[in-house]
């Protein structure tokens, strides 16, 4: 198969046709981008907190965050990488030796925070400790740390927003779960950019990688050379995520374009599910006990916290 544009081999096909190497990444660059510009998903004088984890999508979005910042004359001083350390053995360790040398490489400041030195226990220790009393699965631990220890060090960093490396099929996949459960509240806060105007305590997110399909992501990493490791974190396979994520897999190599369809459809539902969730969206209260964004009485991350202590 040769490039729509020229005669070299392709590497890809997306929607309109078939990319080499050169005009592929010159799509994907110039679709991040255009998403960037379209959603101002980056102001002039923000302080930009990339939440990384040393995977292709966070290298990728840490990449094209400070290529824009270039192009339009905004100081890259304002871009800082943040990665969270769950403890997660023989996973992350081996991808946060990726983003220390991306973050060298490329001159960008990088904080490591731990779940061990932050909340007394790695994922590993404290999951067992919390599954036993509530069932829950390590993504939903995990998650409820992750959130809270980003938003706590992005906002002790002085950032304005925060970035983060979701890609299309994370999105059509949470957009998914969001039906299933019924869940428009939180179906309200997604989107390019995060529903929750920026708060004394609460930092909008954003996703430049919102319109990149997973492989894109994936081969925009290969083909650009970063030193990334293409594996996935072992407790992945035990979410209900994980089974969203085979169906729209599976949907998608049927009937292309599924994943994409999704998002579509989204997007044109949100002005209307944000209007009726506005007063619950926008009402982000603080933890009594730790002070950081909570959406009632104690955080949920102080609530595992003290799971983990009465053990
Ligand atoms: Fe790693 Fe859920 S804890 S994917
Ligand atoms: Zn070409
Ligand atoms: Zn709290």
């Amino acid at each position: 198969m040769d490039c729509f544009h020229c005669s070299k081999s392709a590497v890809i096909e997306v929607q309109h046709g078939a990319l080499c190497k050169t005009h592929f990444i010159n799509y994907f660059e110039e679709k991040v981008l255009k998403t960037i510009n379209k959603y101002r998903l980056i102001g002039r004088k923000d302080i930009l907190c990339v939440a990384t984890s040393g995977g292709k999508d966070s290298l990728t979005v840490l990449y094209l965050t400070k290529k824009y910042c270039e192009r339009n004359n905004i100081p890259t001083k304002n871009i800082r990488a943040l990665a969270i350390d769950e403890g997660i053995a023989e996973y992350r360790e081996k991808t946060i030796i990726d983003l220390q040398k991306f973050c060298s490489d490329h001159q960008i400041p990088l904080e490591i925070v731990s779940f061990e030195t932050e909340l007394g226990k790695t994922l590993d220790q404290a999951y067992p400790i919390i599954n036993k009393g509530t069932q829950k699965k390590p993504c939903n631990v995990c998650g409820v740390w992750r959130r809270y220890l980003l938003n706590k060090y992005a906002a002790k960093s002085g950032a304005t927003k925060v970035i983060t490396g979701h890609n299309l099929d994370d999105e059509a996949q949470v957009i998914m779960m969001n039906i299933f459960k019924a869940n428009t509240q939180l179906a309200g806060r997604m989107g390019p950019i995060s529903g929750i105007e920026e708060s004394e305590h609460f930092i909008q997110r954003v996703k430049p990688l919102y319109f990149c399909l997973e492989k894109e992501v994936r081969l925009y990493a290969l083909l650009k050379g970063f030193q990334v490791q293409f594996t996935e974190c072992p407790y992945s396979k035990e979410g209900f995520r994980h089974h969203v994520q085979e169906m729209l897999n599976d949907f998608e190599q049927k009937y292309k374009g599924t994943k994409q369809g999704i998002i579509n459809s989204f997007l044109a539902l949100l002005p209307n599910i944000r209007e009726q969730e506005k007063g619950r969206i926008d009402e982000i209260k603080q933890c009594s006990r730790c002070g950081e964004a909570a959406n009632k009485e104690v955080c949920n991350a102080c609530v595992m916290k003290e799971m983990i202590i009465n053990g």
